[in-house]
């Protein structure tokens, strides 16, 4: 049998009071990406017909997040079944299943949203349940003598005999659209919030002799986020489903619990990860890579076989081709690296090209900002630099150039030449032992 036609909506407009927060709740982010992204990243796996998100009227940004999907502005907030009536709008002419999923439920995996939505093939209604160590504040769900669903009862309107019941509603529902049109138009607002409930839609089913069915979902996807709390623990489940990702993928983590990762993050085969790295979005690190303690890397391309830190930070732009090493105390920015090239210590290179092999000594500054503009510095293969070095960009040093320590160099340093900017040193003879025998006298007195 062919499968029915599939829409998924997105319900993303709630104020998210108990975030405490000047930003909307769903664009608060786990492991780099925002809440509203990890969901449409699931969704996008169901390849829906139409994907719609639902937002509050003032919230352009959560449209951005969205993009390219298409936004419906909930006028006024008034509920999730209220929500789910907008999103149906430009469904007009459209017949199926709608998934109706949440944006602050960001744990979701696309092969339990699969099962969801084929439920529907046999239901008109199917609703994600779970039974959650704390049922806290989620809508209870009472099951029918026969095991479908009754009813769902929000906490606020629940008898303290229905909040004893461990079911509890993940949010999360399959429809079909013959049902779900006339059941959205007839809901009312008469209960504890006076918001037009999407969970008074089970009742309709079981009244209409086909209850809804409860489709069980593991209690670590259907987390729910209120607040920063919540935030936190979803940020701790996201961790740990990326990290056992990572590690079968072939990447070591000497101590996973302090090793973050992004939603994105590559690893490499055979790479290993010392205690307390954090990586942010857009970091690929190639096979044998080995990231030591306490390094920062965002926004980065590594080859093979580079060994970074301890305490390194590589920012966005930073492009490392293979064997490359970055020592400690080491920032790059918008850093083209060649093969070979070592900046082993206590350097800032930003705005730079290096060659094959370069080595860039301890201490050594690219000083590419003068307040108004970046400059670039390159730095060709076989270059040396010696420490303590500033290049004052833009500049380039020539291929198998030397620049002595301690030098500031503000103009190209053509191949093969030493450059030096130091004044010469000068040896005063006896001149240390005099001061010590004035200061000495001086004392004395
Ligand atoms: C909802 C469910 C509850 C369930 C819980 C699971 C309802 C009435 N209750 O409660 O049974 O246990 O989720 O996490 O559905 N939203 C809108 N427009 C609105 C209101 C909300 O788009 O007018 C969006 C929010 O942005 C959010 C989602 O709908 O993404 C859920 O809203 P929220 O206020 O968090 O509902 P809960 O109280 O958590
Ligand atoms: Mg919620």
């Amino acid at each position: 049998m062919p499968k029915p036609p599939l829409a998924i909506v997105v319900l993303a407009a709630g104020m998210g009071t108990r975030m405490r927060s000047e930003k909307p709740k769903v664009l608060h982010q786990i492991a780099g990406r925002s809440l509203l992204g990890h969901v449409l990243d699931a969704a996008e796996h169901l390849t829906p017909q139409h994907l719609i998100v639902v937002t509050g009227p003032d919230s352009e940004t959560v449209r951005t997040e969205a993009a390219p999907h298409l936004c419906v502005t909930q006028q006024e907030r008034l509920g999730t079944g209220h929500a789910a009536r907008e999103a149906l709008m430009p469904l007009k002419g459209f017949s199926g299943t709608v998934l109706i999923l949440y944006g602050d439920t960001p744990l979701v995996t696309p092969s339990s949203l699969k099962r969801l939505a084929r439920a529907c093939e046999n239901h008109s209604l199917a609703v994600a349940t779970f039974t959650p160590q704390d049922p806290a504040r989620y809508g209870r769900v009472a099951l029918s003598p026969e095991g479908g669903i009754r009813a769902i009862i929000e906490y606020k309107d629940a008898s303290a005999q229905e909040r004893t019941i461990s079911l509890c509603n993940g949010g999360l529902m399959a429809a079909r659209t013959e049902v779900l049109r006339p059941w959205l138009a007839k809901l009312s607002n008469d209960n504890a919030q006076g918001e037009y409930y999407l969970t008074d839609l089970a009742h309709f089913a079981y009244q209409d002799a086909h209850p809804a069915a409860p489709i069980d979902f593991p209690e670590n996807e259907l987390l729910g986020i209120n607040t920063r709390i919540e935030l936190a623990q979803a940020e701790g489940l996201m961790q740990t489903r990326l990290r056992e990702k990572a590690m079968l993928a072939g990447a070591t983590l000497l101590d996973p619990q302090s090793t973050y990762l992004s939603f994105d993050t590559d690893l490499g085969q055979d790479t290993i990860v010392e205690p307390g790295c954090f990586f942010g979005p857009g970091v690929h690190v190639g096979a044998q890579g080995h990231i030591r303690a306490n390094s920062h890397l965002e926004g980065c391309t590594l080859g093979e076989n580079c060994i970074i830190g301890p305490f390194a930070r590589l920012r966005p732009g930073t492009i490392l081709e293979r064997n490359v090493k970055i020592g400690n105390f080491v920032e790059t920015k918008k850093a083209s690296i060649a093969q070979g090239a070592k900046i082993n210590h206590l350097s800032y290179i930003g705005d730079a090209s290096l060659g094959t092999d370069v080595n860039v000594g301890a201490g050594t500054i690219t000083c590419n900002y003068d307040g108004y503009s970046k400059y670039q510095t390159k730095i060709e293969e076989g270059a040396f630099i010696g420490s303590n070095s500033a290049l004052v960009a833009p500049v380039t040093i020539g291929k198998n150039a030397l620049v002595a320590a301690g030098s500031n160099i503000t103009q190209n340093v053509p191949s093969g030449a030493i450059a030096s900017t130091r004044i010469p040193q000068k040896n005063i003879a006896g001149a240390e032992a005099r001061r010590r025998t004035q200061l000495n006298s001086k004392e004395s007195k």
